[in-house]
């Protein structure tokens, strides 16, 4: 398996996939979120989120929906990571707090077990000032499992991970790759990981650095191949 990374919609490359095959879902599916109304969502990624990375060329997919649709949306990918996911192990999903508790419903309709929230900390410098109130300085990791949690594996992982996002990532929605590379102790040595929405498929960077395998679908062909030729690199 290695290091694969395909071009397309992860609704159409997920099914060729084999049942019961990989050790871990680590992904970032778009949020289709950064407003509360439709008019402010609809707006470009790099344009309604906080973004400080090298260039904008980059605007991604699957950001237009509302909140109904994109459930929908989750339920439907999630369910075919269910079926690709082996038994007991577990799937982790990164989202905002506008979209955390739709994440939540959308994870239990496709089947998994929802275990728990753990918290991406950016940082305080990693984020806008709110002037007068609390600043978002949090998102957030959905996880679940294929049925029980496996018992044969001895992975302890914090429930909050610190990290600040890269000033040279070309990503908007770039994770910050310690923080990856921490989760990815859950697919064990040499396991699998299958990240559907990959971007500027920091997963699978991060995957290729500790030895393991993984699969990655991008949809965008201009983020796919920056992509792939960073991978190549
Ligand atoms: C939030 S970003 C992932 C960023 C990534 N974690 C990183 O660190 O670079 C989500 C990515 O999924 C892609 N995407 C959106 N809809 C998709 C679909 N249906 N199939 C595959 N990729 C999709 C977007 O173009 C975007 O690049």
């Amino acid at each position: 398996m290695s290091i694969q990374l395909h071009q397309g919609d992860a609704l159409t490359i997920l099914p060729t996939l084999p049942a019961d095959a990989f050790d871990l879902v680590l992904t970032d599916p778009p949020y289709s979120s950064g407003g509360l109304h439709i008019g402010t969502r609809r707006q470009a990624p790099t344009t309604k989120y906080a973004f400080h990375g090298g260039d904008r060329a980059h605007d991604f997919a699957g950001e237009n929906m509302d909140q109904r649709s994109w459930r929908t949306w989750c339920a439907s990918w999630l369910a075919e990571c269910y079926r690709v996911l082996k038994p007991g192990h577990v799937i982790a999903v990164f989202i905002d707090w506008r979209q955390l508790p739709t994440l939540t419903d959308a994870m239990q309709i496709a089947g998994f077990t929802w275990q728990g929230v753990a918290v991406w900390d950016k940082t305080t410098g990693g984020c806008r000032p709110r002037k007068n109130g609390m600043k978002q300085q949090a998102e957030f990791i959905v996880w679940g499992s294929k049925g029980g949690l496996r018992q044969d594996a001895d992975v302890y992982l914090p429930g909050v991970f610190q990290a600040r996002r890269s000033k040279d990532d070309w990503h908007a929605t770039s994770k910050p790759l310690p923080m990856l590379e921490s989760m990815l102790a859950m697919a064990g040595p040499g396991g699998s990981v299958l990240d559907p929405f990959a971007g500027g498929a920091a997963v699978l960077k991060a995957a290729s650095a500790l030895g393991l395998q993984a699969v990655g679908c991008e949809k965008v062909p201009s983020i796919y191949q920056r992509a792939a030729h960073d991978l190549a690199a």
